[in-house]
């Protein structure tokens, strides 16, 4: 469980302060499915680096599985993200010069894991995605979805319990962009994974249990969908 309370994050810009977050009261249960949506600018991406302890508020609380994250040293961050996250980016993020496997094996070279334990797990992972005879293919080989199906593989490599993804079908046609969603889906019920997307389309968040609605940076609105909202999402 993830717990954020009253997080503000202020960026100083010359002569200017951006209040990117302004007070952010957010729980998320395990297993929990949440989009968080809402305009351009509005602290979306900003939020998803908090959670995703990429980096730290300038106050309030984050207690992600029992610990308190907000007030940790980079080192000890890297060590809770590593430990406990997985991250999914619209743009996939991949070493074009390295084939699919070796992509999805990084996480665990910086983990220290050795070689033959490194290319099980990615195998391991590859083949949850539906990429388990692609292994060989460099990300330039690939189709888009393929892609962001390695990224996605990579994020999993380490058995996260939080898996943050900020905008993964953005740069995908719909039919693609659905094909990910379904993967999500699947990866929710076969690991009870807690999920938290960032997303523009309507269709996707949707597909969530929640929709956590940022604007100014503050929470504006936090509702369930309901089993009609899921049944007829359409991803555009
Ligand atoms: N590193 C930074 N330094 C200074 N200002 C920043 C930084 N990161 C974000 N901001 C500012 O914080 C605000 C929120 O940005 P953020 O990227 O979180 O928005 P977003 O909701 O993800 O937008 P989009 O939908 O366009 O991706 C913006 O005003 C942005 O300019
Ligand atoms: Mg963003």
């Amino acid at each position: 469980m993830l717990e954020l309370k009253n997080i503000v994050k202020t960026y100083v810009m010359g002569h200017e302060t951006v209040r990117a977050l302004d007070g952010v009261t957010v729980t998320i249960k395990d297993g929990e499915y949440v989009a968080i949506v809402g305009p351009s600018g509005s602290g979306k991406s900003t939020l998803m680096n908090m959670i995703g302890c990429l980096d730290v508020p300038t106050s309030g609380e984050y207690i992600l599985n029992g610990q308190d994250v907000s007030k940790l040293r980079d080192d000890d961050l890297a060590t809770a993200r590593n430990k406990h996250i997985g991250f999914v980016f619209q743009r996939f993020n991949l070493l074009s010069r390295i084939t699919a496997q070796r992509n999805v094996e990084l996480p665990l070279r910086y983990g220290g894991v050795g070689g033959k334990e490194r290319a099980e797990r990615a195998k391991e992972a590859m083949t949850a995605v539906g990429l388990g005879d692609r292994l060989t293919h460099k990300p330039v080989e690939m189709s888009g979805g393929q892609q962001q199906r390695v990224a996605i593989a990579r994020a999993l490599v380490n058995h996260p319990t939080l898996l943050l993804a900020d905008e993964p079908t953005g740069a995908l046609d719909s039919k693609t962009g659905a094909e990910i969603m379904a993967l999500f889906k699947k990866l929710r019920e076969e690991r009870g994974i807690t999920i938290v997307i960032v997303t523009h389309d309507p269709g996707v968040a949707a597909q969530a249990d929640r929709v956590v609605r940022i604007k100014d940076g503050r929470v504006e609105s936090d509702t369930l969908n309901t089993e009609e909202d899921r049944a007829n999402a359409v991803v555009h």
